[in-house]
């Protein structure tokens, strides 16, 4: 397995409080990998210091070898690491085509036709195609949660990292949205996600890591952190049946 991803005592603190404090994994390339761990474990600030939109106070982050850490959001997009956002993020008065436009232009430097083409086969992916033409302020949660990460796809980036994206789908959407997860790593992407839906992490993850207080505190196969008593509990509160 080639590390594509490398996570190295990484820290991000605010004030006093250490969000990110001295964590260290590896990704590895065309992997699920599962982020889990309690409110305010620090996750979503994990994804923001590797995405660049927070630097981190210690620590580095290497891609394919090379430092990352000092690097802005928009230049290690274009190197090929992008995040979906917990809370979605969509230009609204665009219609849901022309965010994906928008991702594809800037994020591929494709031209017009160009980027019409891999637009149209995003949405068809995704289920989006019946509201192409609609302001992304108008659709439904579930279709923003899609246009998230159809923008994050737009961006041809090979590491995706979603957070909380399939978060409040009902049973059938939930099997749906694994089941693209899926689909992503057979067409070559590196995927990391952040979820409280045990049963998305069971279903698709290959490794989790998980945090508790900014920390590390397992790592290893689904079924191996779950077994782990820090983790029933500083997170899950009992076994759960992991099968
Ligand atoms: N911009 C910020 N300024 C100050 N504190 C912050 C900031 N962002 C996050 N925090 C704090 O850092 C800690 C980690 O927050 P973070 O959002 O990363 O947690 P999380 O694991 O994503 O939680 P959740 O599962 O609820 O999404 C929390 O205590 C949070 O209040
Ligand atoms: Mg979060």
């Amino acid at each position: 397995m080639n590390n594509i991803l490398t996570i190295m005592g990484l820290c991000k603190t605010f004030g006093a409080l250490k969000a990110v404090n001295d964590v260290t994994f590896d990704v590895y390339e065309n992997e699920i990998l599962g982020i889990i761990g309690p409110n305010g474990a620090g996750k979503t600030t994990l994804f923001n210091v590797i995405v660049g939109i927070y630097r981190p106070d210690g620590g580095d982050i290497t891609f394919r070898g090379r430092s990352i850490k000092n690097l802005l959001p928009h230049n290690i997009c274009r190197i090929g690491i992008t995040k979906t956002s917990q809370i979605v993020h969509p230009f609204l008065t665009l219609t849901v085509k022309e965010n994906i436009l928008v991702a594809n232009m800037f994020g591929q430097n494709l031209n017009k036709r160009e980027s019409e083409k891999k637009a149209d086969e995003i949405m068809e992916f995704l289920g989006l195609t019946d509201v192409m033409n609609m302001h992304s302020a108008t659709i439904s949660l579930l279709k923003r949660r899609k246009l998230e990460l159809a923008r994050a796809l737009g961006t041809g980036a090979e590491v995706i990292l979603m957070d909380e994206n399939l978060a409040g789908l009902n049973p059938v959407e939930l099997e749906e949205g694994m089941e693209i997860i899926r689909e992503l790593k057979r067409r070559g992407k590196t995927l990391v996600i952040v979820e409280h839906i045990m049963k998305a992490i069971m279903g698709v993850c290959e490794r989790t890591v998980v945090l508790n207080y900014g920390e590390k505190i397992a790592e290893g196969t689904p079924y191996e952190v779950c077994s782990d008593e820090r983790v029933i509990t500083a997170y899950l509160g009992k076994k759960i049946c992991c099968q």
